[in-house]
């Protein structure tokens, strides 16, 4: 059961967000346009950027082989620009398993089925490693709207999910990344909730998070129960957002407060 929002929560929500509200119609955009211009420099910053350390360790992972006899992932796939184009198409729908798969799900499938190894827990940092180089090759290119049409109806539970309250609080993702887009929440200026950065370098948790790990810290903001990482519903959440946030190039390691 979701409680209704009451008017106490809505006041203290109402008053911390009034400030600095300033709704901005018009063309979709990356968090990018929401920072802060220190922020803004740090991102483009070629050496300064923290996420390009993961960068160069994904690289590293890529090149090296886990254990004797095992192949690399440059041995089969050759350099990371190869996937290039499949990366701003994830999310995607396997048909063969009937599932969404996303680029986490993925990299965890060939370490376990073309490596034979133990696939990198979630949000280790080999993991991010892997996910960073991996889409940071991608960047410039816009996210795909392409929806395949047996991934209808999970597309179409993603959007419900964005749309529904959730939490103590009785808030949807939209509340706050449609409707209070532009407005301060304890220091953040509320963004349009896009993934075309991840994985992020957030200076909060002075770290690279995943898309899901954002998710669960936004479900962890309105007091809902979090999904653990990969689950179904955020790869449903996943696709939507990225259909949702087409055009939009991918940034990756995008810097944010
Ligand atoms: C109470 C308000 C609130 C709600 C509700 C909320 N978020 Fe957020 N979200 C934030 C804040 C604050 C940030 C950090 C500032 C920013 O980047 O927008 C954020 C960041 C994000 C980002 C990162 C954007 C970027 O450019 O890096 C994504 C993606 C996101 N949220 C998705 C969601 C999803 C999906 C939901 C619903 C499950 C959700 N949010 C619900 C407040 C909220
Ligand atoms: C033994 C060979 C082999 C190794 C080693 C290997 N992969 Fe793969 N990988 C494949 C094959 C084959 C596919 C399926 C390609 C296809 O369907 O076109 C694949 C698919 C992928 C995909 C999805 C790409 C797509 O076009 O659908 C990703 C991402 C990926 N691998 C990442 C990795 C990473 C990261 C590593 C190292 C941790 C790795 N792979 C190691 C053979 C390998």
């Amino acid at each position: 059961m979701h409680p209704r929002r009451s008017p106490k929560w809505c006041l203290t929500l109402c008053l911390t967000l009034g400030v600095g509200l300033s709704l901005s119609a018009g063309a979709a955009q990356s968090g990018l346009a929401y920072l802060g211009e220190e922020l803004k420099a740090l991102q483009a910053d070629p050496f300064a950027n923290p996420g390009l350390l993961w960068v160069d360790r994904g690289a590293a992972l890529w090149q090296a082989s886990p254990a004797p006899e095992v192949p690399a992932c440059a041995s089969c796939h050759g350099a990371p620009e190869s996937l290039r184009e499949v990366i701003p198409t994830l999310p995607r729908w396997n048909a063969a398993t009937q599932r969404l798969e996303n680029l986490e799900g993925l990299i965890r499938q060939c370490q376990s089925e073309r490596q034979h190894q133990p696939p990198a827990p979630f949000e280790s940092e080999a993991l991010l490693a892997l996910t960073t180089r991996l889409a940071h090759g991608a960047r410039g290119l816009p996210l795909s709207a392409a929806v395949a049409p047996e991934a209808a109806p999970a597309l179409a539970r993603g959007e419900a999910f964005f749309r529904e309250r959730r939490g103590q609080l009785g808030l949807s993702c939209a509340d706050c990344h449609e409707r209070y887009k532009g407005a301060r929440l304890r220091g953040d200026r509320i963004s349009e909730g896009m993934i075309n950065g991840f994985p992020i370098y957030r200076l909060t948790w002075q770290t690279l998070g995943s898309r899901h790990r954002m998710f669960r810290w936004c479900n962890e903001a309105v007091r809902a129960e979090p999904y653990p990482f990969g689950a179904g519903p955020y790869l449903e959440l996943e696709l939507f957002l990225r259909h949702r946030g087409a055009v939009i190039p991918l940034e990756t390691p995008a810097v944010r407060r």
